[in-house]
């Protein structure tokens, strides 16, 4: 595996790998990887003839209040894990590579982003669409991948790839899901004990919100409240919210009558944790979005 640093060397490799044909895979990550990460860089191995890992804490994605300084870094072990898992080159560049002065361009977005974690994170999807404008004219991906768990992250992405013509393929691959249900993220390590045994009732209420649906409930207030009310009961955490939105457009729907979204975010003392589901009209999970 390689490792390169710098954005120079690295377009410049992608581009010496596109004149000679061979397709890149992107995998994008903020690094201390779990088996959601090496499940993508796995999938993306069986895809592309290049797999490119990439390690960037976007400060631009984290707000002022927010966990960038706390968010958990392990370079060295990030490297041998990239290694088993077949990565052939893994990008980490540094901050001032990245971002050397104050952006001259913003983003704006303009739908699928005042709700949820857009609504709560105001500027984050705004930092999202930076970074990743900047990784895809710098490694030149055929195809990226990305986990469902953020799920309004890959339905603005999409909006990304296609309004700005980006030559470059979302795939979308299913949650991986700790032994109890937990959805992993990097951030699961800064929970405590206790906080820890409650974070699974994210998902189990979730479970518990999309059963109503297969047993008939088409009123999304319903299973919001029920699913809200679940996690407050059995958590020490704070509902930041719980939403069942249209997917992926993500907007409001008065019934359950197309691809629904039902997603939850909870803060806890040192993590923020979000997780979802998204299902047919029938309650039947759908296990890979396009
Ligand atoms: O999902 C993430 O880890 C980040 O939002 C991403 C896509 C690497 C952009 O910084």
């Amino acid at each position: 595996m390689e490792i390169i640093r710098t954005i120079d060397k690295m377009q410049t490799k992608s581009l010496g790998l596109l004149r000679s044909n061979k397709t890149i895979g992107l995998v994008p990550t903020m690094g201390f990887f779990h088996e959601g990460h090496l499940s993508l860089m796995k999938e993306a191995k069986k895809d592309s003839d290049i797999v490119v890992t990439s390690i960037f804490i976007n400060p631009l994605q984290f707000g002022p209040n927010e966990d960038y300084e706390q968010y958990p870094r392990n370079e060295e072990n990030d490297i041998k894990l990239a290694e088993q898992a077949g990565v052939d080159i893994l990008f980490m560049p540094g901050v001032r590579d990245m971002y050397p002065r104050k952006m001259m361009i913003d983003m704006t977005i303009n739908e699928r982003v005042n709700v949820l974690c857009g609504r709560s994170r105001p500027g984050h999807f705004e930092g999202v669409l930076t970074v990743l404008s900047k990784l895809f004219n710098i490694i030149l991906p055929d195809k990226t991948f990305f986990g469902m768990k953020d799920a309004q992250q890959i339905a603005v992405v999409n909006a990304l790839i296609h309004d700005l013509n980006f030559p470059n393929e979302l795939i979308a691959l299913p949650t991986v899901r700790e032994e109890d249900g937990l959805a992993k993220s990097s951030r699961n390590v800064n929970l405590s004990k206790i906080e820890r045994n409650e974070a699974v009732w994210l998902y189990k209420a979730l479970k518990h919100g999309q059963r109503l649906v297969v047993d008939g409930e088409k009123n999304p207030a319903i299973i919001e409240k029920e699913v809200k009310k679940i996690i407050e009961n059995k958590t020490s955490g704070t509902v930041d919210y719980v939403e069942l939105l249209s997917y992926p457009e993500l907007q409001d729907v008065s019934t359950i009558d197309q691809q629904v979204i039902l997603a939850t975010a909870v803060f806890f003392e040192s993590a923020r944790l979000i997780d979802n589901l998204i299902f047919d009209t029938d309650g039947s999970l759908v296990k890979h979005i396009k």
